[in-house]
């Protein structure tokens, strides 16, 4: 509106020129960090942790023990990220896997801890070393499970560049190499399995709306909100169970947070940079909050599971905690935050990146200040 105001104002009283440079105002530019970390959160963390207040401090505490092992730990980036299907060869699949899960993480913490200690440059240097390993080494992935262990596993590594976005000590050169790292190989994974129908179109959707965000793309942030909204109550059946995961036998509950994990993330994603709300979203009695829960509840009694006998289950300090924790904040659902309380804070280990670090970094929908 306030662009279609100055535009009508330049037709009367502006010359050419100025109006040229009053159009280019018109693409859309985010604000950066953004994202799932933005400015307002980290400020509101970084306060309550000088404060010493808990949860904060221990989790900052917590997230200080991670990045010190990152320090130590060598970077090891691979040409070609080849990851065979995990029901092919789970061994395989898992050891090659786990280079990009590692730098990915340590690339997070790091990037969070630069934040939230007050922008010691330290820690933006040691994110920045694994970032430069992908971004110069890393070219392609392949073999089937590629593109999602590519994608789940590198929003670590989209989180820590858009974190590190203003770091003045990033010089352009690596930087320009890892927006192509993030281009070439990692939007191209998360775009190509962004319609797939169950949990695999979820990160990939949250792997898309974060290259988009991290490029300012406001139309590739549109489609994902457009592929979110066409398929939610085809993922979420009016009982809130999710069809496409409660069908993965013993692994049934698992699955089901790991669709919802990227969904509810790629949802906040949007919400801080639009605004639009989803988590509210329903048709009948279906919607985000019943399927998470439809999660929480069985996830308390597996012997109840209607869809496979003793499914696995997990657990607080891990998953489904870390999005009960997330998401306990920003329902206020009490049962959930029951759920966590004793297990914080909470970092969930090293595998997917969509609640890593969700003690530490409160969810939650009105204002931080
Ligand atoms: C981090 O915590 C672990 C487990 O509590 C401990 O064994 C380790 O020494 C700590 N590492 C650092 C670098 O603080
Ligand atoms: C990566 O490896 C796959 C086979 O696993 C191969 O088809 C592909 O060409 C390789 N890509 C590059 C860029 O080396
Ligand atoms: C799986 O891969 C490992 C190497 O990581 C190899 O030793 C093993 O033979 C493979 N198993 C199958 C079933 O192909
Ligand atoms: C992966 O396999 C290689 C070769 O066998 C081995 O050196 C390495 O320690 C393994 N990595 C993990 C994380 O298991
Ligand atoms: C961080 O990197 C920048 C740019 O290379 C350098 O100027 C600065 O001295 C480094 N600082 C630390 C604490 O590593
Ligand atoms: C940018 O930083 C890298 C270290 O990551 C350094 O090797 C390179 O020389 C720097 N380039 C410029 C143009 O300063
Ligand atoms: C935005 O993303 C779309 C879809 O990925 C792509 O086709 C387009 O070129 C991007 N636009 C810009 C300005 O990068
Ligand atoms: C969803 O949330 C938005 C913003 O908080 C609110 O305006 C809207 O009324 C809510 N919708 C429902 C169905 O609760
Ligand atoms: C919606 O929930 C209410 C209350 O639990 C229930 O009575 C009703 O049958 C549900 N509707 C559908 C379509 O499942
Ligand atoms: C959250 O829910 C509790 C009850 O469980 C209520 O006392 C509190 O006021 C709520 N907080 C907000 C911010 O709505």
């Amino acid at each position: 509106m306030r662009v279609s105001l100055i535009f009508t104002f330049c037709v009367v009283y502006c010359s050419p020129s100025l109006l040229l440079e009053v159009e280019s105002v018109k693409t859309t530019s985010f604000v950066h960090p953004g994202g799932i970390h933005p400015q307002e959160q980290l400020d509101f963390v970084k306060e309550k942790v000088a404060q010493k207040e808990q949860p904060y401090f221990n989790a900052y505490l917590q997230l200080l023990n991670k990045t010190a092992q990152a320090f130590t730990h060598p970077t090891h980036a691979v040409a070609n990220f080849s990851i065979p299907g995990y029901y092919v060869n789970a061994s395989m699949h898992i050891n090659r896997s786990w280079p990009l899960q590692a730098d990915s993480f340590d690339a997070y913490a790091c990037a969070l801890a630069y934040h939230i200690s007050g922008g010691q440059p330290i820690f933006a240097n040691h994110s920045l070393r694994f970032l430069n390993a992908w971004a110069y080494l890393n070219v392609a992935y392949s073999d089937s499970d590629g593109p999602l262990v590519m994608t789940y596993a590198g929003t670590g590594m989209v989180i820590a560049g858009e974190l590190l976005y203003n770091y003045n000590g990033w010089n352009s050169t690596d930087r320009t190499k890892f927006f192509h790292w993030v281009t070439n190989v990692y939007s191209k994974a998360s775009n190509q399995i962004k319609t797939n129908a169950n949990n695999w179109g979820d990160w990939g959707r949250l792997g898309s709306i974060l290259s988009a965000h991290l490029f300012d793309n406001s139309s590739q942030l549109q489609t994902v909100v457009n592929l979110i909204k066409g398929d939610l109550f085809h993922k979420i059946a009016p009982d809130g169970h999710m069809p496409e995961e409660t069908r993965r036998e013993a692994n049934g509950i698992w699955y089901t947070y790991f669709s919802l994990a990227p969904m509810t993330a790629a949802c906040w994603v949007n919400y801080q940079t639009t605004k639009e709300n989803l988590f509210n979203v329903s048709q009948g009695n279906a919607s985000i909050k019943l399927a998470l829960d439809y999660l929480y509840y069985y996830n308390m009694h597996p012997d109840q599971w209607p869809w496979y006998k003793n499914p696995n289950k997990g657990s607080p300090s891990s998953w489904p905690g870390n999005l009960l924790e997330a998401m306990g904040s920003l329902y206020n659902d009490s049962r959930y935050i029951d759920y966590v309380q004793s297990a914080r804070p909470i970092i969930y280990p090293t595998h997917h990146f969509a609640w890593t670090f969700p003690t530490l970094m409160r969810i939650q929908l009105n204002d931080y200040f």
